[in-house]
């Protein structure tokens, strides 16, 4: 409540003395009306997938952050940094997604990390730039700011939970916008679909002092061994975001070998947060329209594939 009451108090002052504002989540006015979110493709590892291309989207991500609002730009794993940072400058935040590879030295971990210096460098000088990271795209997250890899085995597969909401998740960004009753939904049903082997162990994040420092811990739960982890984070100063369950596949996935809850409020909780990180790019004005050559690059040049045969994905794009 005070910290709120704080903020709303430094609005009045600090909005009212400048005329061109920056978009904030107290006047969207000002926000960016034509988001695009980059995507980082994620590496075919899967045999069955890899006469498709190397890398790949599975569509459930690109129609989330289209639900929100927002255009989507694959980005692949060959560029170089100076086209990184060139992409970097035309999108108005980032999705780190989930998949199944070395978080520290393959191809995907050096293009996160890129991306994530650029991102901090950008906040740090008041050029907003959110990034959510889902799953492995959350492991990496930490991986990151911590400089190190911590991951356990942590292992919940083909599970939905409902979570563990800690005191800072009914003051935190993320949530601020869900409805009591969903918030009450979010504890007592199997909302959140996990289908991971590792994570961060809640004790391991609170010992870290670089984890600890970064993020809040926004909710947490417990493995098939017992093991107590880390499921939801947010930063404390920069809008960076992460999730060790799948939002996305509530509305968007069916494969009926796999747990995916799909009731009302499972569909409310994955709408609400692809609004919410789309809103957190609304705030960036990186421009994208006006970046050369750039609508070629978005999503709409691609063509997913029918992939429920010989996956569990309904549809993937392949780069
Ligand atoms: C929920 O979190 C609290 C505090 O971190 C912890 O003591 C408790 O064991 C957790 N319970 C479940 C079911 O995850
Ligand atoms: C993790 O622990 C689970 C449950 O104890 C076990 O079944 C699984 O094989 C372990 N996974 C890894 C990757 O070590
Ligand atoms: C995943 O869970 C669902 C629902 O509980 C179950 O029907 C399905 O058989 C499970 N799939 C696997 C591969 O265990
Ligand atoms: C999956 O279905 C597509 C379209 O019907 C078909 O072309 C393809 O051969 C199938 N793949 C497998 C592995 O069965």
């Amino acid at each position: 409540m005070s910290s709120k009451g704080f903020a709303a108090y430094a609005c009045l002052v600090f909005v009212c003395c400048c005329s061109n504002a920056l978009p904030t989540r107290s006047n969207p006015e000002a926000a960016n009306q034509r988001p695009v979110i980059g995507v980082l493709t994620q590496m075919v590892v899967d045999e069955v997938m890899k006469p498709f291309g190397k890398t790949y989207i599975p569509s459930a991500y690109v129609k989330y952050i289209e639900s929100g609002g927002s255009r989507v730009l694959p980005i692949r794993l060959t560029h170089t940094t100076a086209e990184y940072e060139k992409i970097f400058r035309s999108i108005n935040g980032l999705l780190f997604i989930g998949g199944s590879v070395d978080l520290e030295k393959s191809d995907y971990a050096r293009v996160a990390k890129i991306f994530y210096k650029l991102a901090v460098t950008a906040n740090n000088a008041g050029d907003f730039f959110p990034i959510w990271g889902t799953c492995m795209g959350m492991q990496i997250l930490t991986v990151l700011v911590a400089g190190e890899s911590l991951m356990t085995n942590t292992t919940a597969e083909n599970i939905s939970l409902p979570l563990n909401l800690t005191e800072e998740a009914y003051s935190s960004r993320m949530f601020q916008d869900f409805p009591t009753e969903v918030m009450r939904a979010l504890t007592q049903e199997p909302l959140t679909a996990n289908f991971h082997n590792y994570g961060v162990l809640v004790k391991t994040f609170q010992e870290n002092e670089k984890l600890q420092k970064f993020f809040s811990i926004l909710s947490t739960n417990i493995a098939e061994n017992g093991a107590h982890f880390v499921s939801t984070i947010e930063g404390k100063k920069y809008p960076f975001y992460g999730v060790q369950w799948h939002p996305e596949v509530n509305r968007f996935q069916w494969d009926s070998n796999h747990n995916f809850p799909h009731s009302t409020n499972a569909i409310k909780v994955s709408s609400l947060l692809a609004e919410f990180f789309v809103n957190e790019g609304r705030r960036s004005l990186h421009d994208f329209d006006k970046a050369e050559g750039a609508a070629s690059s978005l999503i709409y040049s691609y063509t997913p594939v029918f992939a429920g045969n010989f996956t569990g994905y309904e549809q993937i794009y392949f780069f």
